[in-house]
């Protein structure tokens, strides 16, 4: 794979500009900029202009200005050229998935999935913008009419993570834009790159559809210059934020301080409970995706394997052999199961959880150690097993640790252990057992956003509603009814009678 022609492909260069409205690139007024290494080998792929505080306030004008043109355009219209956006992300697919794999270090093949996930996220919404559907109700008035309409919001400002530097924005993007909304984007500083090759393709189909600047813009920069002001600006409508818990904290507070909204997709501790009734020959798989996929960076990833004591033994040295099976290197050779890390804080951070699991009790069976490849990302993931509770296994580490807990009683108890953490996002029940899978999935079973039964946690499809309750922050995005989130209810009530009857009965005669 000849990366540099990728990257001309995708229209990069060695210095970028990293602010667009949808059609123009513009200069920033600063001179900082971002350069972007690449986690798979260590060397630079490219630098990109950051945005300056004058530069936000530019990209909001145009982006509220063209609000007001977007929100007249027939619903199914705004359908058609998210559905063009999809055909160029097609032919383009190869590119970028290598560039998603080269600047992030996920596998080729997850890289690959990603922008397949963009695709989908594009046909859907094709779909979708004929059924931005309110409902009908009866009036309790004589010759009253009721019902329910969805209008769009305005601006929505997306700030996106460095693990899905593409999707994640996508699913945002596509179903605000169809809902009549123009965007701001505010990508990782971590992944910038990535996020100039999807404005340039896009640009493509904004400029043959002859649409104004300002529909889509994209915006690098420092949390200072462009994260903050989006956050506190009452001229966004709505902040669609993806990352850490701690990040979606800042975010809440200062949106609802202003009475804003927010929509809030944030971390995971994810668990599968491997039950006396499983299949073990799919729950194994399943474990190892789950924890090592996208070196176990995924808001998804699994970081609890709660077994059955039953199958410990059994379980626990079937990942050894797996584990032991994993070859670790560049993500662009697809021999390879497992990539890099982000970055080498990630690799110090790692080894950090590691060193305090070892000290609150934890034992450390396989793995974790830093490898001395080319890049100095990556590491071994790591197996550990867990007797009791111990504090860090409530953290979400971001890394790839998977801790053995083995539970003895019902399924119940397993699904209390499940439960007993902060985050709430993704979680899975290995059983063939009627009985078990059904508790699971009830209203006193998983307390999760998604709740799967003999699937793993992560690798959930763009159709479904994705996001979680408590830590994870309640925002749903995506499939199903998202879109609701990226619009506003307006409730009309019509008369069309010669008189003026109140609701409940109450007479006001003159
Ligand atoms: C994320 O990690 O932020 O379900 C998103 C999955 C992917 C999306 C993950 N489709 O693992």
């Amino acid at each position: 794979m000849n990366i540099n022609e990728i990257l001309e492909r995708l229209g990069l260069h060695a210095k970028n500009k990293g602010i667009s409205t949808g059609t123009e690139w513009l200069s920033s007024s600063g001179k900082d900029s971002y350069e972007s290494y690449s986690p798979v080998n260590g060397k630079l792929i490219g630098s990109v202009e950051t945005a300056t505080k004058n530069d936000y306030e530019k990209v909001i004008l145009k982006a509220k200005e063209t609000s007001l043109y977007w929100r007249k355009i027939p619903a199914p219209l705004r359908g058609a050229l998210i559905r063009e956006y999809g055909e160029v992300l097609r032919q383009y697919k190869d590119d970028l998935g290598a560039l998603v794999s080269y600047e992030m270090g996920k596998s080729l093949q997850e890289g690959r999935g990603e922008a397949q996930e963009m695709i989908d996220i594009c046909e859907f919404c094709t779909g979708l913008s004929r059924q931005l559907h309110g409902l009908t109700m009866h009036s309790e008035r004589p010759e009253h009419r009721m019902y329910e309409q969805w209008h769009p919001l305005g601006v929505v400002g997306i700030i996106s993570a460095f693990n899905f530097p593409v999707a994640v924005w996508a699913w945002n993007f596509t179903i605000a834009t169809i809902c009549g909304n123009t965007t701001i984007w505010k990508p990782s500083e971590k992944t910038p790159l990535t996020a100039l090759a999807c404005f340039n393709l896009l640009s493509k189909v904004l400029k043959k559809n002859k649409i104004p600047e300002g529909l889509c813009n994209l915006i690098i920069g420092s949390v200072e210059n462009v994260g903050i002001p989006l956050v506190d600006d009452r001229r966004v409508d709505l902040v669609s934020a993806t990352g850490s818990t701690r990040m979606g904290k800042i975010v809440a507070t200062r949106v609802a301080a202003r009475l804003g909204k927010s929509l809030l997709e944030l971390g995971g501790n994810n668990a599968l409970i491997v039950s006396e009734h499983a299949n073990i020959k799919l729950a194994i798989p399943a474990l190892v995706f789950g924890a090592v996929g996208t070196c176990g960076q995924r808001c998804t990833s699994t970081r609890r394997a709660l077994i059955h004591e039953t199958h410990f033994e059994t379980v626990k040295n079937a990942l050894l052999k797996a584990y032991k099976s994993l070859s670790i290197g560049s993500p662009l050779d697809e021999k390879n199961h497992v990539g890099p890390l982000i970055d080498k804080d990630a690799v110090n951070s790692m080894q950090e959880a590691l060193k305090k699991i070892k000290q609150e009790g934890g034992e450390i069976i396989y793995g974790g150690e830093p490898l001395d490849n080319e890049g100095g990302c990556y590491v071994r993931p790591a197996l550990v097993v867990l007797k009791k509770t111990i504090p860090m296994m409530k953290e979400e580490t971001f890394v790839p640790i998977l801790y053995l807990i083995p539970y003895s009683g019902s399924v119940e108890e397993a699904i209390q252990l499940q439960n007993d953490v902060d985050q709430g996002l993704s979680s899975a029940l290995f059983s063939n057992n009627f009985i078990e899978t059904e508790t699971f999935l009830s209203h006193w079973g998983s307390d999760c956003g998604i709740a799967n039964i003999n699937i793993g946690t992560s690798g959930a499809e763009i159709g479904g509603a994705f996001g979680g309750e408590k830590d994870t922050g309640g925002g749903r995005e995506s499939g199903s009814d998202a879109w609701k989130s990226y619009m506003r209810r307006q409730t009309n009530t019509l008369n069309f009678g010669d008189s003026l009857p109140l609701a409940q009965g109450v007479h006001f005669d003159l």
